[in-house]
């Protein structure tokens, strides 16, 4: 926001005063040249003096200034992070630590902002030195042209007070620059930001139909693979679960198909389209992606539900919150208007994930992908949303990613990753009379869910 504020400043103030500067002079000297000629042009020649100044100490300048830039956001962007962190930081009592490490960065910045008011100050002093010993120069040729003779008495007088009119313009730039300065060290990040190139907006539209991803590689970094030519199907209206240990590259999937992890290589199919040509606006349309960390809003209920679907009627709302089990509970409190704070901080965390749901129910897309929905959540909850979840997939493609095989049984076909790889895959019945790797994860499972119901342990 200050960079922006300097930015008025620049092209407010600064580049006005540039003109004006250059002009004023030179209309001075053709007039003063009608008075006398070697006054007006030792006045004249002092005036470059002023921003050859300028020019000098721009370089060592602009580097300072894009420096303290640098500190100062680096600054707001640490007190930001410990603010948000900070009842993690007292929890394990590092706030002290922090507080040292910011008083440390606190001090790099005064010392660097001290760095340029000292900057500014001196180039400020000798540009007063070239602007007031330019105006006595031409104040004391003037005199000497009079004792000659060469002027008289009124032409001398007033060459003394037009000559410090010579230099005040220029001057003023002097002081704008400083300023100026600041808002083009500012403006430099800006235009950089938003000279970045863009990529040509996409304008097929995102067909309805099978999704096929054929030999799909993706990497975050350039020499670590996190899918290693993975390929899927998801057949239009089926119920499709993957399934994995932590890691395997679940959620890398779900990201591309999402459109997120962009870059991809292979092929990733909807219907008869590529993934990567689609445009953004119609592949969000096409899929609903809920994950275990929705983002609630604050606000209210309704607004919160009519992100999925903004002509919504109350009813509508009301009968998705039957679904997601949350009507009774709301009725209790203020209805739609219940308000919710940022993150959904008022709710609990399985009341959050079930909003988060039956605003995706809204959102009625062909596609729905649930990834981890039900981690971190009461039992009950858990329960609610599965149920959801195999309601919706009689009607839509639904990709389901879980930890809980439990979850996945009666999908339709299941895959099973392992380090960016997809190595077994089947309905469960299959996946259990082959014996890999599904059915040991799955008999692990069972018994610890079973641990102690049968009796066996007392
Ligand atoms: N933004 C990222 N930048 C770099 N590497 C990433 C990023 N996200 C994930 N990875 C890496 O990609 C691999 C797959 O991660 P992914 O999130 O897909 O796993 P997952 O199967 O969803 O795991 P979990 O069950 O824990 O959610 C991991 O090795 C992870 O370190
Ligand atoms: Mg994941």
């Amino acid at each position: 926001m200050e960079g922006i504020d300097q930015l008025e400043t620049y092209f407010g103030a600064y580049l006005p005063q540039f003109f004006y500067a250059c002009l004023a002079p030179l209309t001075l000297f053709a007039y003063l040249c009608f008075v006398n000629v070697p006054s007006a042009i030792v006045l004249l020649v002092c005036v470059p003096l002023i921003p050859a100044a300028i020019a000098a100490v721009q370089t060592w300048a602009k580097k300072l200034l894009s420096k303290y830039w640098g500190q100062y956001t680096a600054l707001g962007d640490t007190f930001l992070e410990n603010l948000q962190g900070l009842t993690t930081l007292k929890i394990y009592q590092a706030d002290g630590y922090k507080n040292e490490e910011m008083n440390r960065e606190a001090e790099k910045f005064r010392r660097i902002t001290m760095k340029v008011l000292t900057m500014q100050l001196n180039s400020i002093t000798i540009m007063d030195l070239i602007a007031y010993g330019g105006a006595a120069l031409g104040m004391i040729m003037a005199a000497a042209q009079y004792r000659a003779g060469h002027v008289s008495l009124a032409g001398c007088l007033l060459i003394i007070l037009l000559s410090a009119d010579f230099f005040i313009p220029m001057r003023q730039l002097g002081s704008f620059f400083h300023i100026a300065m600041n808002g083009m060290a500012a403006s430099d990040k800006i235009f950089r930001l938003l000279d970045l190139p863009e990529k040509p907006e996409k304008t097929a539209v995102c067909p309805d139909g099978d999704i096929v991803c054929e030999s799909l590689t993706f990497s975050y970094e350039a020499d670590r693979e996190a899918l290693h030519g993975v390929n899927l199907v998801f057949p239009k209206g089926s119920f499709t679960s993957i399934v994995g240990e932590s890691g395997c590259g679940k959620s890398t999937v779900a990201a591309v198909l999402m459109g997120r992890n962009k870059g991809y290589a292979g092929s990733v199919r909807i219907g008869d389209a590529e993934l990567c040509e689609l445009s953004e606006d119609s592949l969000m349309r096409q899929i609903t992606y809920v994950s275990h960390q929705s983002y609630l809003f604050k606000g209210t209920v309704r607004e919160n539900l009519r992100m999925g679907k903004p002509d919504a009627e109350d009813g509508e709302l009301w009968a998705v919150l039957e679904r997601v089990n949350l009507a009774a509970f709301l009725e209790g409190e203020q209805g739609l208007d219940t308000g919710i704070s940022e993150k959904g901080g008022n709710l609990s965390g399985g009341q959050c994930q079930r909003l988060a749901l039956g605003r995706a129910l809204l959102h009625d897309s062909p596609v729905y992908i649930f990834d981890e929905a039900t981690s971190n959540i009461d039992a009950e909850s858990e329960n609610d949303i599965v149920r959801e979840i195999h309601r919706l997939a009689g009607t839509k493609t639904v990709i389901l990613i879980s930890h809980r095989l439990a979850n996945v049984t009666a999908s339709d076909r299941i895959y099973v990753m392992e380090n960016g790889a997809v190595t077994e895959s089947g309905t469960q019945e299959e996946l259990l009379k082959t014996g890999g790797m599904y059915s040991s994860l799955w008999n692990a499972q069972q018994s610890l869910e079973n641990y102690g119901k049968d009796g066996s342990v007392a």
